[in-house]
């Protein structure tokens, strides 16, 4: 165990946690979720779920990779050896959001780059359509072909990905953070106020704030914020767990848990205030209320945003700072989400870092090739959804029923949490873990299945996005039940003797504990 990497400061595991967290989903997906879901009246819910589900589930992670000094499933199989699976189930969850994660990032490089000379044109949803990403060109459920101004970026971000992987977590991932955290708040600062200054802004932030109180009683608000916050803290798929095994025995767990859970809501927060400052804006340049613009996803970054880029003054280089921004965003949450299978395949196999960023990396890159297809489009909306909804989710519900009851974890690893942190974690950690958490996570499973598969398979109303039923079953399904295979498959080969003895031994000299 002491030849396991470790972070160089305690401001290198922050920000490299932090790092993490913003990505994609803060910039993307966060605004829209907000504004859907009652806009000013969500932030209640969110926080809800901030305190009762976020913040006590990276004190625990944090608390497991601490103590039990492993990537998931070994860290798993040392609570207990029937827990080793969940671990695989969370690395296989990576491992395909790994594949779909990268090349976003890579069209965020490629439009980095199209924001120069405003090359998307007047109409930007049909120059991502039919002349970048080409997917007008198939049907969904079909590849159709490279494209290549995808597959190029892609490379470059396997590159940039794994050549930091390679040098290692002090010299690499905590170097990188170090460079990109504090570049991505300087960028995105710019942005936002730029964004807020504009013409229409107050308009967009209006309709962002804007309570809408009846939605307070709605279940599914509160299911959505649950629901956002796993993506967004990086929690359930082990990155937090991989992260924290690399601690030194010095470490405050719940300090560096509020701080990466907070740090994350202010970016989020910030991100909000940005995009629909800027999309009051378009709404007031094309005179249509805000509601006609507002959405999220691949829509609102490579349709919408283009649009505005277009409308506003010294556009290009708004342009190339908000898609750097998710680039940079993005690179650092990739890199984690890497480290996660990086990590569990070099403790199962005993083999090198290097050996396993090759064979992790390599396999990861070498499929996300089918999401640079003109099809791509259409599998990654998908595979994202499924993985989301009934992956990171649901492995996180199991996770805590597993610690919390199953396993009777909760006593010991407070204890281990409280003797190193400062903030203590109180009976509102047990609280929240072992009884809110799994009641609304609960509730929020059922309520998914009743209606994404008793409704949404149901012909009469409609797939989900309209998709076929066998495009659906095919890659979404399969993906979601296959990560779970995969995770008791990997099981079966049994941990190197040493990896077993090394832990006793330490436990004895009470190192780790
Ligand atoms: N936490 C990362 C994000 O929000 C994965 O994109």
């Amino acid at each position: 165990m002491d030849n396991r990497p470790q972070w160089g400061t305690r401001a290198g595991f922050v920000l490299a946690a932090v790092g993490s967290a913003v990505g994609l989903g803060n910039i993307w997906r966060f605004p829209y979720v907000a504004y859907e879901n009652g806009g000013g009246a969500f932030f209640l819910p969110y926080l809800f779920a901030i305190l009762t589900a976020g913040i006590p589930i990276l004190i625990l992670e944090f608390t497991i990779g601490h103590k039990f000094k492993g990537s998931a499933p070994l860290s798993f199989f040392r609570i207990n050896r029937k827990m080793e699976w969940l671990g695989w189930w969370q690395v296989a969850i990576s491992f395909v959001i790994a594949t779909y994660y990268s090349v976003i990032i890579a069209w965020a490089f490629r439009y980095t780059g199209f924001s120069f000379t405003k090359a998307w044109g007047d109409d930007t949803g049909s120059f991502l359509k039919f002349d970048y990403l080409k997917y007008g060109d198939v049907a969904p459920g079909e590849l159709g072909g490279i494209v290549w101004g995808s597959f190029l970026p892609l490379v470059l971000v396997w590159i940039i990905t794994l050549f930091i992987l390679f040098k290692g977590v002090k010299k690499g991932i905590e170097k990188a953070n170090k460079i990109f955290i504090p570049a991505l708040c300087v960028m995105f600062l710019i942005i936002v106020i730029r964004a807020v200054t504009l013409d229409g802004a107050a308009q967009g932030l209006d309709a962002f704030f804007k309570p809408n109180w009846d939605t307070i009683w709605d279940g599914k608000v509160w299911v959505a914020a649950y629901g956002h916050i796993f993506f967004s803290l990086s929690i359930g798929f082990a990155i937090m767990i991989t992260y924290s095994s690399y601690l030194p025995k010095k470490a405050d767990i719940t300090n560096n848990a509020f701080i990466t859970g907070f740090a994350n809501s202010g970016f989020e927060l910030l991100a909000g205030i940005g995009v629909f400052a800027a999309l009051g804006f378009m709404a007031a340049q094309s005179g249509v209320g805000v509601d006609k613009v507002a959405t999220a996803g691949v829509g609102l970054a490579f349709a919408v945003f283009p649009q505005i880029i277009n409308e506003m003054p010294l556009g290009e280089v708004f342009g190339a700072l908000f898609f750097l921004s998710l680039v940079f965003a993005g690179l650092t949450s990739l890199i984690s989400i890497c480290e996660v299978f990086i990590a569990a395949v070099s403790d199962k196999f005993k083999i090198a870092r290097n050996k396993a960023v090759l064979i992790g990396g390599g396999a990861a890159s070498i499929i996300s090739i089918l999401y640079s297809t003109k099809g791509g489009l259409y599998l990654l909306d998908v595979v994202d959804y499924f993985v989301n909804q009934f992956g990171i989710a649901l492995a996180g519900l199991i996770e805590v029923i597993l610690i919390a009851w199953v396993f009777k974890q909760m006593k010991p690893l407070q204890s281990h949490a409280n003797a190193i942190s400062d903030i203590r974690a109180g009976l509102w950690w047990k609280i929240c873990l072992s009884i809110i958490t799994p009641l609304v996570l609960g509730y929020m499973m059922f309520d998914l299945l009743r209606q994404n598969i008793m409704q949404k398979f149901d012909f009469e109303s409609g797939n989900y996005e309209g998709y076929a039923t066998s495009f659906i079953l095919f890659p979404g399904v399969a993906i979601a039940i296959g990560v779970i295979v995969v995770g008791v498959l990997f099981t079966l080969k049994k941990w190197n003797r040493s990896t077993i003895e090394e832990y006793s031994a330490s436990k004895d000299k009470g190192v780790g504990l």
